[in-house]
């Protein structure tokens, strides 16, 4: 985030309060209510949350206990038997939702499909069977690497209903990146499409997947089920490849829903974290379903006629919680779109809404600032007036941008929600309660019931209002992360232990810097560790570096983010080269492409610069926070006695 836009967030005193017809009707209808609400929560949390997983969630069996919190372990809802893939699909069939759309979807090129509540309830069943024929069983790992199509949700729903866990790997990511998941997951099945749409060109995912498990790299994958959707030509591997329409022909759409254990494996989901491999997020079942179906239902303020659409891909979270769980364990009608705006077709997303009359729609800020570049005579000409509520996920917004938004999208009449959140939260923290919380535009305002969030330095103290300091939340919630895959010591140490422990306290360290204001209202700033932040998707500095290492010519690297007008941060990796390479704009050319291949083109650097030397302190720590201000052009700020050799720094600064 630049200066400037940090500037302007401290200056934001605009207030917007719910329009009144909204609140007359919404969820949650006022801030007393919400207050209520909140206090409620923090009188009793763990009845607050049993009162709303008795009445809004179907269970096989109830619990004994509603929380063991054996810090940082938390078990929710111990005891209890509970399916998500149910609580999606079959107890809506006995209901009037049962021929309601669930699931709309629109592919880039304009085909569309809808399959009503009965419809995906008997595809996910007959692929659940599909699953069991390929030997998966309760507890396997299933890898998911798919375009935005319906059998990439089908999948899903069907691995959670046979009780294994799926691990879905963003469609963006290399081949290498691919591998890295299934390894780490040791999955048995791997479920992908011969290509899926992206800006008019086809994504060869079935391509990667050969490449992934080449030459016996993955050996944990026995079988690997294709979905026909681009039309592509692929090598079929027979024994391991099956086509998804050649080998669920015949196969029963009877599938009973497995009975959970409440904390079972429910599925694992990579992130970046500041050091090393990527982390892999482990959720699990009941909590998980109960707090992705209370926030969407109160955040996204849900109506039995709403048309809703989060435009995020399933391969992040976001689109695990907020495509899928959330909105079909409330029976809503959610839309899945394949394509992204495009050369040939930048007015798309106007389109999609004008087309299926959506009345919500939740995207990310670096999606908005790219729409305000394309001018607003696109939105403009479509009709828009089916929207009645917005939001926006994945980086802190910047006040001109959540403006525009709000008068040229929502046409003035829309709230929106800033929803922060992370991959550990499992849905989303702070949040405006559309009908109930006045938004102020840069704000994600304030925690939702049930979550104690607070602003702290590193002892874990309260820092005083309008003074900057760590997000961190002070008691478990439901929707939190139950560990790391494999690797319980990490996930003590990043989350639990970054704030040291006081009498017993545990206190979740978010890893982003904010600050509360004098209403209470929490202003996320970004990142304090070495993760960036671009365009929303979270990549950290070691993977970047370690992928850049891993070509021939380059001895070091060292990767910071700049801010960027578009993508909230951009990567410029600093380089040194081997005795024999010498910098050229073809080699940086070439290192660029060798990120790409390594992790995905989300990673692609923005910039390579060569260098002699990188500014080290003398224990040998590469001091980022210099490159950080070199990359930007600021002035050097901080402390730069530790360094070693202040030459190296004038030099980089000349060659700026
Ligand atoms: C950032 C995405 C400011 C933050 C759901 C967080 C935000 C990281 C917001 C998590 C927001 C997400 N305002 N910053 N509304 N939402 N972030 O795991 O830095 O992909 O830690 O989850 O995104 O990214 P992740």
């Amino acid at each position: 985030m630049s200066e400037s836009t940090i500037e302007s967030i401290l200056q934001e005193k605009r207030l917007f309060n719910p329009p009144a017809e909204f609140s007359q009707n919404a969820q949650i209808k006022s801030l007393e209510e919400y207050q209520q609400l909140y206090d409620r929560a923090l009188a009793d949390p763990e009845k607050f949350w049993a009162e709303l997983a008795d009445q809004e969630l179907h269970w096989f069996q109830k619990w004994d206990k509603v929380l063991d919190w054996q810090p940082p372990s938390a078990s929710w809802f111990v005891g209890g038997k509970i399916n998500l893939s149910y609580n999606c699909l079959d107890r809506h069939l006995t209901t009037a939702r049962k021929d309601k759309a669930a699931l709309i979807w629109e592919g880039e090129p304009g085909d569309t499909r809808t399959l009503t509540y009965a419809e995906l309830h008997q595809e996910v069943c007959q692929f659940a069977n599909v699953l069991k024929k390929l030997g998966v069983q309760k507890g396997d790992r299933i890898g998911i690497y798919m375009p935005m199509i319906p059998e990439a949700a089908i999948a899903m729903l069907a691995c959670t209903r046979i009780g294994a866990a799926h691990t879905v790997v963003f469609g963006g990511f290399s081949a290498e990146s691919l591998r890295d998941r299934l390894v780490d997951g040791q999955a048995r099945v791997v479920i992908t499409a011969d290509g899926g749409w992206r800006k008019d060109a086809i994504v060869p995912l079935k391509v990667q997947v050969d490449k992934a498990l080449a030459d016996g790299s993955a050996p944990s994958v026995e079988s690997v089920v294709v979905v026909r959707r681009a039309g592509k030509d692929v090598d079929m591997q027979p024994g391991r490849d099956y086509w998804w329409h050649e080998i669920n022909q015949g196969v029963s759409a009877d599938c009973p829903a497995e009975p959970m254990d409440s904390e079972d494996l429910l599925f694992v989901l990579y992130t970046s974290g500041s050091t090393g491999k990527p982390k892999g997020v482990v959720h699990t079942t009941g909590g998980y379903n109960l707090y992705t179906h209370m926030t969407t239902k109160w955040i996204f303020d849900l109506q039995e006629n709403d048309v809703y659409w989060c435009t995020a891909d399933v391969g992040w979270i976001t689109g695990h919680s907020y495509v899928v769980y959330g909105p079909l364990s409330n029976g809503a009608t959610t839309l899945m779109y394949e394509g992204a705006p495009r050369a040939s077709n930048p007015g798309c997303f106007w389109d999609v809404i004008e087309k299926h009359g959506v009345t919500i729609l939740y995207t990310a800020p670096t999606a908005i600032r790219a729409f305000i570049k394309m001018g607003e005579e696109l939105p403009n000409a479509r009709n828009l007036s089916s929207l009645r509520l917005l939001g926006t996920v994945g980086e802190p917004i910047n006040p001109e941008a959540w403006m525009w938004y709000h008068r040229v999208i929502g046409g003035e009449r829309c709230p929106i929600v800033d929803t922060w959140w992370q991959t550990e939260t499992g849905g989303i923290m702070i949040t405006a309660l559309p009908g109930a919380i006045p938004t102020k535009p840069g704000s994600a305002t304030l925690p939702f019931p049930g979550i104690f969030a607070d602003i702290v330095d590193l002892e874990g103290n309260s820092v005083p209002a309008n003074e900057g300091g760590y997000l961190a939340v002070k008691y478990p919630w439901p929707g939190m992360m139950r560990t790391l895959y494999g690797d319980r010591d990490r996930f003590r140490r990043t989350y639990w232990e970054h704030i040291p422990p006081k009498d017993g306290q545990y206190t979740y360290f978010a890893g982003d810097g904010a600050r509360k204001d004098e209403d209470g209202y929490f202003w996320v700033m970004g990142r304090v560790d070495d993760v960036i932040n671009v365009a929303g998707h979270r990549l950290g500095t070691m993977e970047v570096e370690s992928a850049l290492v891993s070509h021939p010519a380059v001895a070091e690297a060292a990767v910071v983010g700049k801010p960027d007008e578009l993508k909230g941060e951009e990567i410029v990796a600093f380089v040194t080269l081997e005795g024999s390479y010498n910098a050229s704009e073809e080699l940086s050319k070439e290192l660029k492409q060798h990120v790409v291949k390594e992790i995905g083109a989300i990673a692609r650097p923005g910039e390579i610069r060569f260098t002699d030397a990188l500014p080290k302190t003398r224990s040998g720590k590469i001091m980022r926070r210099l490159l950080r201000n070199v990359a930007s052009g600021q002035e050097l700020t901080g402390d730069t006695s530790t360094l070693e050799d202040r030459g190296v720094l004038d030099k980089l600064r000349e060659g700026a």
